[in-house]
């Protein structure tokens, strides 16, 4: 792990400006391909961070800019163990009295997850921003050097303070708990569905970036991370689907490894197959925590006659539901309406 301040050509020398913490992860953002027209098929996480903050000189006008290389992942690889090296980096820097706002680098692919992660984990007021890209870095008309700089103009902007972790990407402001990666190729690669973006951004100019609706950062119960958590300590949840012509084993494997928590991402609002039913009343008899879900990108999930035996995610991605449970389980083992209410405020 390194931390540099990196040189800008133009910076200026005149007051103290904003002091932003750039850590990166890795990704598309920092993916180098062979040839300029290549946008797949290329190495993602390739390129350190100080490279990428290198090709926005101008982010000196902005700010005085750290950089942290926390992994160089393929975001499809995220693992426990770096959710949680990235947590702790984090929240050491929102610490620190002369660290203004944070920037985190990532790959698209699951930035919505480790988003996530953070908004529950990190307790802080500073600003918490990922941005991300979807062509590497080495592509004509990259998309990450505009988001990078995009992200550092919310990072530090005052109207970011308290707004939970943020998503800067192609001029949109998103919130952790909503945004979901809808495209696999488009550069406007994420949405929040109905629940909308918070704000924009572009040249220069935050707008209107309103509050994010449930408990993050700064009013999360899960926030600091506990000392004691590492990737052992982490409950194991698993995700099981409902498709046509499913059967009981997967649920039948997760009871048998003795996993604690379940999400279902069931058919439309949450509904399950009567083959997967069966197991899964079982494992709740059993005591695991069973989260009902949906496949739908934006789900809305109200809950039903299961409710007694399972938890509603509402609108909550299974995705984002298996973060929320990890942590609830994690805080709270074998509590399930603490799990409950977890998802009732989060
Ligand atoms: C990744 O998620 O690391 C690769 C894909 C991307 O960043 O767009």
């Amino acid at each position: 792990m390194r931390t540099d301040t990196v040189p800008f050509s133009d910076a200026p020398t005149a007051s103290r400006r904003p002091r932003i913490v750039v850590v990166g992860t890795g990704g598309t953002i920092a993916g180098a391909a062979g040839d300029a027209a290549q946008t797949t098929g290329y190495a993602a996480g390739a390129l350190p961070i100080q490279q990428l903050l290198a090709a926005v000189p101008m982010l000196g006008r902005l700010a005085e800019v750290e950089a942290e290389q926390v992994a160089a992942l393929d975001s499809k690889d995220m693992d426990h163990t770096t959710w949680l090296a990235l947590a702790r980096r984090v929240q050491h820097h929102v610490d620190r009295a002369d660290v203004d706002g944070i920037v985190v680098t990532h790959g698209t692919d699951t930035l919505e997850e480790t988003a996530y992660w953070l908004n529950l984990t990190i307790a802080t007021r500073k600003p918490v921003v990922f941005t991300a890209a979807m062509r590497p870095a080495t592509a004509l008309s990259a998309d990450g050097p505009l988001n990078l700089l995009d992200a550092v103009t919310v990072a530090v902007s005052p109207s970011a303070s308290g707004k939970g972790v943020l998503i800067a990407f192609g001029h949109r402001i998103f919130g952790a708990r909503d945004i979901a990666k809808t495209s696999s190729y488009a550069v406007d690669a994420f949405s929040s569905g109905e629940r909308g973006v918070l704000g924009w951004v572009q040249d220069g100019r935050v707008d209107a970036l309103r509050d994010a609706e449930k408990r993050h950062t700064v009013n999360s119960a899960y926030a600091p991370l506990r000392a004691d958590w590492d990737a052992s300590a982490l409950a194991r949840v698993e995700i099981v689907s409902s498709y046509a012509g499913v059967t009981g084993l997967q649920v039948e494997a997760a009871i048998a490894a003795g996993v604690p928590g379940i999400v279902v991402a069931g058919t439309g609002g949450g509904s399950i197959h009567q083959a997967l039913l069966r197991p899964l009343l079982k494992a709740a008899e059993a005591g695991v925590v069973i989260v009902q879900s949906s496949r739908i990108s934006h789900p809305r999930v109200t809950g039903d006659a299961l409710d007694a035996h399972f938890i509603p995610s509402g609108t909550l991605s299974v995705w984002k539901a298996r973060v929320l449970l990890t942590v609830a389980l994690t805080a709270h083992p074998a509590d399930p309406q603490a799990c409950r209410d977890a998802f009732a405020h989060y």
